[in-house]
């Protein structure tokens, strides 16, 4: 007696198959949770993803004003070159007018544009961005920045010797040539990417000499940058220079074409950038010294005081007051007092 299948076998067996994908579904899901709770250990309260809801998180940059989307998008592309012409109407730090052909040389050299893919893959990213003001000293801040997924740190920010406060990790450490030294590694992991903030035209013409090991011309800098330099090229990156202008434009309310002098400080632009990559955003070592003390320094691991700050091109009051305002819409949290 031959088989014959009926409506009613058919429907079984749909019945089999929906069973044996849920089965599969499940395994899959409870084995996932298991690889990230073995690969990320227990949560910090500071550091959990009890904010991450893209609901929440959409109406939390609405909540910011600005009046441009999030970009999650943080590097320059060779292929912003050969799909669109790149046109920008303003030159560095704000544009790239004038500085194509060397942005051009150093992408091709530098071939990677994108962030880590076990980082840019989570569903909620945690970040730190890691100030240098003298705030952080004996904060025993460490453990807990290092729990972050991104850790951001600015210019020539130490790590050795200061773990305990600043922890010792660095997936971003962004900086301009004056800020970097010879041998990078020394303060920062294998993988660290260094992402260069192009502040005028002679610093992507520092990349490009170093990349393509050319001779240096060393005119053009405040103080000299280092000659050698010993970075992994596929662990460079360029900060889009849109991020110095909607930072200018959204927070500082600098209107452009502006005549202003006054530009975001390092550690601004680290926050714009970080509002706009990761779902939470956390802060440490950040702040000035109080008015009344003369004697405080400036940095956690320099000496010099507010004095030596005078002729700063920022506007570290106005910069204060956006940070505050941010942190009461709870756009980012410090993780220290602060005043
Ligand atoms: C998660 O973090 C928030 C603050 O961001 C805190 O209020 C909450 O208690 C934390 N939850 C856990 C389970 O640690
Ligand atoms: C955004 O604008 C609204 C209305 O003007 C204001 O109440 C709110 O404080 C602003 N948010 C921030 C973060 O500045
Ligand atoms: C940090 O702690 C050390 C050792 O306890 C102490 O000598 C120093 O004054 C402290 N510095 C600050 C800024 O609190
Ligand atoms: C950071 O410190 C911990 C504990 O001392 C160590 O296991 C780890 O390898 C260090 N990581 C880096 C990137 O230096």
């Amino acid at each position: 007696m031959t088989w014959i299948p009926t409506f009613r076998h058919f429907l079984t067996f749909l019945q089999i198959g929906f069973l044996f994908i849920i089965a599969v579904l499940t395994c899959n899901s409870f084995f996932a949770f298991l690889e990230s709770s073995s690969a990320k250990d227990s949560p910090h309260p500071l550091v959990n993803e009890s904010r991450c809801n893209a609901w929440e998180k959409n109406k939390q940059w609405k909540n910011l004003n600005f009046s441009t989307p999030r970009n999650t998008k943080l590097f320059m592309k060779l292929e912003d070159f050969f799909w669109k012409r790149y046109v920008s109407q303003l030159s560095l730090p704000f544009g790239l007018k004038g500085s194509e052909m060397f942005l051009l040389k150093v992408l091709a050299a530098t071939a990677s544009y994108e962030m880590p893919a076990h980082i840019e893959n989570l569903k909620c990213k945690t970040c730190v961005v890691v100030g240098n003001s003298f705030a952080i000293k004996n904060s025993s801040l460490g453990s807990i920045i290092n729990k972050h997924d991104v850790i951001i740190r600015i210019n020539n920010g130490p790590i050795r010797g200061y773990e305990k406060d600043v922890g010792n990790k660095t997936t971003l450490r962004i900086f301009y040539p004056e800020s970097t030294s010879t041998n990078p590694l020394l303060q920062n992991d294998v993988d660290t990417l260094m992402v260069l903030v192009p502040f005028k035209p002679p610093d992507l013409r520092w990349l490009k000499e170093i990349l393509y090991d050319e001779k240096r011309v060393r005119r053009d800098f405040t103080h000299p940058p280092p000659l050698i330099w010993q970075v992994d090229s596929s662990k460079v990156r360029v900060l889009d220079p849109g991020f110095m202008y909607q930072t200018s434009k959204q927070m500082l309310r600098i209107k452009f074409p502006s005549k202003h002098h006054f530009r975001p400080s390092t550690g601004l632009l680290a926050v714009y950038v970080a509002l706009n990559y990761c779902d939470v955003v956390h802060l440490a070592g950040f702040g000035y010294p109080p008015k009344q003390n003369h004697k405080q320094p400036v940095h956690y691991f320099e000496t010099y005081t507010m004095q030596a700050m005078k002729r700063s091109p920022h506007d570290l009051g106005l910069e204060g007051q956006i940070l505050k305002r941010l942190e009461k819409a709870g756009a980012l949290m410090y993780l220290h007092p602060h005043l």
